[in-house]
C-alpha cells in the first residue's frame, strides 16, 4: 500500500469559518485535491450535511476517495472543471448551496509527483497540465508560439520584466522539452541582464508561473466560474476563494467588487442608466492572509489571500 501524500491545507479554519459552515448545509468544494479543506466542510456540516467536491485531475479523486470514504453518501466527487461548476452541480441535485470553495492552483501531490513539469527544482518534461489526460502542454507552447505572443504571456502571466529577452532566448534555442533546460536558459538571461536588487525568488519562477496559469487556463477558469457560482448560492451562501498569485486575486476582487454595487456606471456619469443591482456582500473588503505560525509550519502557504463574498439575493423568489 501506498501511503497518501501529506500536505496540510492552506488556511483551513479561515476557510471554514469564512464559508459559516452549519451542520445540515450545502457545500461545493471546487478544489477538491488532497480532499483537507473538503473533510472539514463535511464534518462541520454533520448532522445532515452534504458536500460535492469537484477535480480536474483524477488522481485528486483517486486519493481523495478514501480519505472521504468515512463520511458515506455525505460526499460527492466529480471530475471536471470547475468552469462547468453550474451543470457539474446541477447534475448532482446541488442547487441551491450554501457555501463553495475555491483553493486555487496545484495541489502538493501535483508539485510533488514526478513528471508534472510544475517546478524547476527537478528536470522533467515540460508539461505543467493538472489534468494528465488532455489540452497543451508547456513544451507545446514554448515551441510553438512565436517570439512575439511569448513576451506577451511571460509579460502578462508572469509579471516577467525580462520577458522580451526571455522570449528571445527561447525562440534561438528551442525546441526545449525539459524544466531544467527553460530554467537554465531563464537564468542566463537574468544574470546577463542584471537581478533585481534583493530579489530572493529563483529567476524562472515567473516564467514558470505564467506557462503554468496559459496551459491550465486558470485566469479564465476562475473568471467564468464565479459567475456561475454566484447563481448557485441561496440567500446567505457564501462563496471563499483563496488564491496565490496576485492575477488570480485580482479577478476575485474585481468580481466581488462589481457584485457588491448598485451601480457600475462610468463615475463621472451624472444619473444611472445600468440598471445593476448588487448581488453579493463581501465580507470584508480587507483580504485575509495566512498567520505566521502558518507560513513557518507551512511555507507553501505564503502567498495565499483569502476573499469570501455572501449571497444578498434570494434567486428562488426572484
Ligand atoms: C491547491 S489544490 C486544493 C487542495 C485542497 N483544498 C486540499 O485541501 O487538499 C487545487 C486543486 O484544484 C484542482 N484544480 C485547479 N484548477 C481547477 C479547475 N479549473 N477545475 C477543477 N479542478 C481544478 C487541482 O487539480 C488541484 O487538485
Amino acid at each position: 500500500m501506498t501511503a497518501a501524500p501529506q500536505h496540510e491545507p492552506v488556511m483551513l479554519h479561515e476557510a471554514i469559518e469564512a464559508l459559516a459552515v452549519r451542520p445540515g448545509g450545502r457545500y461545493v468544494d471546487a478544489t477538491l485535491g488532497l480532499g483537507g479543506h473538503s473533510s472539514a466542510i463535511v464534518a462541520a456540516a454533520q448532522p445532515g450535511g452534504r458536500l460535492l467536491a469537484i477535480d480536474r485531475d483524477p488522481r485528486a479523486i483517486t486519493v481523495a476517495a478514501d480519505r472521504l470514504a468515512p463520511f458515506g453518501d455525505a460526499v460527492v466527487l466529480a471530475r471536471g472543471e470547475f468552469a462547468d461548476i453550474a451543470s457539474i452541480c446541477d447534475a448532482h441535485g446541488f442547487r441551491p448551496v450554501d457555501g463553495i470553495l475555491f483553493d486555487l492552483g496545484v495541489s502538493s501531490m501535483q508539485l510533488d509527483a514526478p513528471g508534472g513539469g510544475f517546478s524547476f527544482q527537478r528536470d522533467e518534461p515540460l508539461d505543467m497540465r493538472m489534468d494528465p489526460d488532455g489540452g497543451v502542454t508547456a513544451a507545446d507552447i514554448v515551441n510553438t508560439y512565436d517570439e512575439a505572443e511569448l513576451a506577451a504571456l511571460i509579460w502578462e502571466l508572469g509579471e516577467e520584466r525580462h520577458s522580451r529577452r526571455i522570449a528571445r532566448a527561447i525562440v534561438a534555442r528551442r525546441p526545449l522539452h525539459s524544466t531544467a533546460s527553460l530554467a537554465n536558459l531563464v537564468e542566463g538571461v537574468a544574470r546577463r541582464s542584471g537581478g533585481k536588487p534583493g530579489e530572493r525568488i529563483h529567476p524562472a519562477t515567473r516564467t514558470f508561473q505564467a506557462l503554468r496559469i496559459a496551459v491550465n487556463g486558470e485566469l479564465d477558469q476562475i473568471e467564468r466560474a464565479l459567475v456561475d457560482a454566484e447563481t448557485l448560492l441561496g440567500p446567505g451562501g457564501r462563496i471563499a476563494v483563496i488564491s496565490f498569485h496576485s492575477l488570480e486575486d485580482r479577478a476575485v476582487k474585481t468580481f466581488f467588487r462589481d457584485r457588491a454595487r448598485d451601480c457600475v456606471c462610468p463615475p463621472r456619469q451624472p444619473v444611472c442608466t445600468c440598471d445593476h443591482r448588487a448581488t453579493l456582500r463581501e465580507i470584508s473588503r480587507k483580504v485575509s492572509r495566512p498567520t505566521d505560525d502558518e507560513v513557518a509550519r507551512n511555507p507553501r502557504s505564503r502567498s495565499a489571500r483569502l476573499r469570501v463574498a455572501e449571497s444578498i439575493v434570494d434567486r428562488a423568489a426572484a
